[in-house]
């Protein structure tokens, strides 16, 4: 994979080729069609071309990927751009991340067994605000086919790659470390790092598990299974993250950090979806440009109560600015979904570009 430096030749400028590209032909023509079509579209797409090695260089010279390689929680990482969950949900594109200039990604969210998550349809755009408003109830295949996935979308080497583990919809109250240990269990060796998604709006149980004596009890469990694994299967140790709402309130928050430190995690995520401020009654949760300003006094908050503890930022972060603000606050990494929606893939080198020179 050949990688453009932070410094750029003529050829290739901080904003990529052909900037507006996307924000003048190829956005007006998607937005005629349905959100979640388009994005399974995406998938597919993505999925046939990373099949071919040369499809993977010609993107990686038109994307030019940054490479300014940073080590994170022990991993090494080309840059400190990263594809939010839920974009693949399930594992299909992870050898074409490179390609297109990130420096990592997180498949899922991933419960243990296949549910088809919420009617359709289920997400839409808001404009106006370059927002997105989901309903999609965790869908997924479930951990095996994920892991099958996976273990072919990788086959030819990748960025390091995460997995969001969830747990299923219907689990019952005080079953759910067994659902995330099994999943753990399987999907183990093809993860790099792990995300534990609790706090899915979409996911009423959710909001019953960011409690702190649950967080505590279920984040311990999984930390020692972890180690379990890594000394079995003779790997070094993969960091586990937690994911946090931007719809707790300051106390809440610092309360589940505190749990997570306490069960020993890595870092943690800040943060999901929030409930819909533009309409109490509106169902789903927004994602977008709307959420960076919580967002951003989550990790300051976090980031001054544990100065040592990684955070990743996410939510809201559509501009170079914003994920520039994001590194002030405290965060080592950003994580990004929405704003490849309304700024299209070349945001992802416009934001590594300006990360580059962070030390
Ligand atoms: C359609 C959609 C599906 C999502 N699915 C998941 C998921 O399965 N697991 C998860 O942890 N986050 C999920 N998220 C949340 C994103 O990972 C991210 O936290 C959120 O969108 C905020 O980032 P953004 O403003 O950059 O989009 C989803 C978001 C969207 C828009």
């Amino acid at each position: 994979m050949r990688y453009g430096q932070p410094q750029n030749s003529l050829l290739n400028t901080q904003n990529g080729k052909f900037p507006m590209l996307y924000r003048l032909i190829l956005r007006p023509i998607l937005f005629l069609f349905d959100a979640e079509w388009v994005h399974d579209m995406t998938i597919a797409l993505c999925g046939w071309l990373q099949k071919s090695p040369g499809a993977l260089r010609v993107l990686s010279w038109y994307f030019h990927p940054v490479y300014a390689p940073v080590e994170v929680m022990g991993i090494t990482l080309p840059n400190r751009v990263m594809l939010a969950a839920g974009f693949d949900k399930a594992g299909k594109i992870a050898n074409i991340m490179q390609a297109l200039g990130l420096g990592s990604g997180v498949v899922g969210s991933v419960p243990l067994r296949a549910q088809p998550g919420n009617p359709k349809p289920r997400l839409k755009r808001v404009p106006r605000r370059d927002d997105l408003l989901n309903h999609m109830g965790c869908n997924s295949p479930g951990a095996f086919a994920v892991r099958d996935n996976l273990e072919e979308a990788r086959r030819g080497g990748s960025i390091p790659v995460g997995i969001s583990l969830t747990c299923n919809t219907d689990t019952l109250h005080g079953q759910e470390a067994t659902n995330l240990l099994e999943s753990l269990r399987i999907l183990y060796l093809l993860g790099d790092f792990f995300e534990v998604n609790i706090s899915c709006r979409n996911t009423p149980a959710h909001r019953y598990l960011q409690n702190p004596l649950v967080i505590e009890k279920v984040l311990r469990a999984l930390v020692e299974r972890e180690k379990e694994l890594a000394h079995r299967h003779g790997v070094q140790h993969k960091p586990i993250l937690l994911k946090l709402a931007p719809d707790l309130s300051d106390e809440q928050l610092l309360d589940c950090v505190e749990a997570a430190v306490r069960a020993d995690i890595d870092g943690v995520v800040l943060g999901n979806t929030s409930k819909n401020p533009h309409s109490v009654d509106a169902v789903g949760a927004l994602s977008g440009h709307s959420l960076f300003d919580r967002m951003l006094e989550m990790v300051r908050l976090v980031h001054t109560t544990y100065p040592t503890l990684t955070i990743i930022a996410c939510g809201g972060i559509d501009s170079p600015e914003r994920a520039e603000l994001a590194l002030a606050a405290g965060a080592a990494l950003v994580q990004i979904f929405t704003a490849l929606v309304y700024k299209g893939p070349g945001i992802i080198r416009r934001i590594a570009h300006r990360l580059a020179h962070y030390r």
